[in-house]
């Protein structure tokens, strides 16, 4: 099941970025799919974690980029990516005491917007740094 497309709107004109992005849409694609085949909370949150996971990944990956450009929006960029690991701190603990419907449509509708929301504003902004400084 499909919550979210990748297509050439989402790039950030770096490869190896929106490889990671793709990445991404799938580990939500495959979250969405277990939540909606009512899964048990065990294997959802293996999925989350995974997710979790991928982006502590990526999020490294572009803050490294960050300081080797000396980029002059980092401050406000990395602070977005601090807010967004608390909330997915929150959700974990919250998993076990909300009921799965409320928490899953929570937890789906913050991921689209935030993900969505962070490519499409936040990491365009680096494009054209990172591109003149001959990272494509
Ligand atoms: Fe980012």
């Amino acid at each position: 099941m499909t919550l979210l497309v990748w297509t050439s709107k989402n790039s950030v004109g770096v490869k190896e970025l929106d490889a990671h992005h793709q990445k991404i849409f799938s580990l939500l694609n495959s979250l969405y799919s277990s939540i909606a085949k009512a899964d048990t909370k065990e294997t959802s949150k293996n999925v989350l974690q995974e997710l979790i996971n991928y982006a502590q990944y990526h999020f490294a990956a572009e803050e490294k980029y960050f300081d080797q450009f000396n980029y002059d929006q980092k401050d406000e960029h990395q602070s977005q990516h601090r807010q967004y690991e608390q909330k997915m701190a929150q959700f974990i603990k919250d998993i076990e005491t909300t009921p799965d419907f409320v928490f899953s449509y929570k937890l789906l509708d913050f991921l689209e917007d935030w993900w969505l929301g962070h490519i499409g504003h936040e990491d365009k902004k680096y494009t054209q740094c990172f591109n003149s400084h001959g990272l494509f």
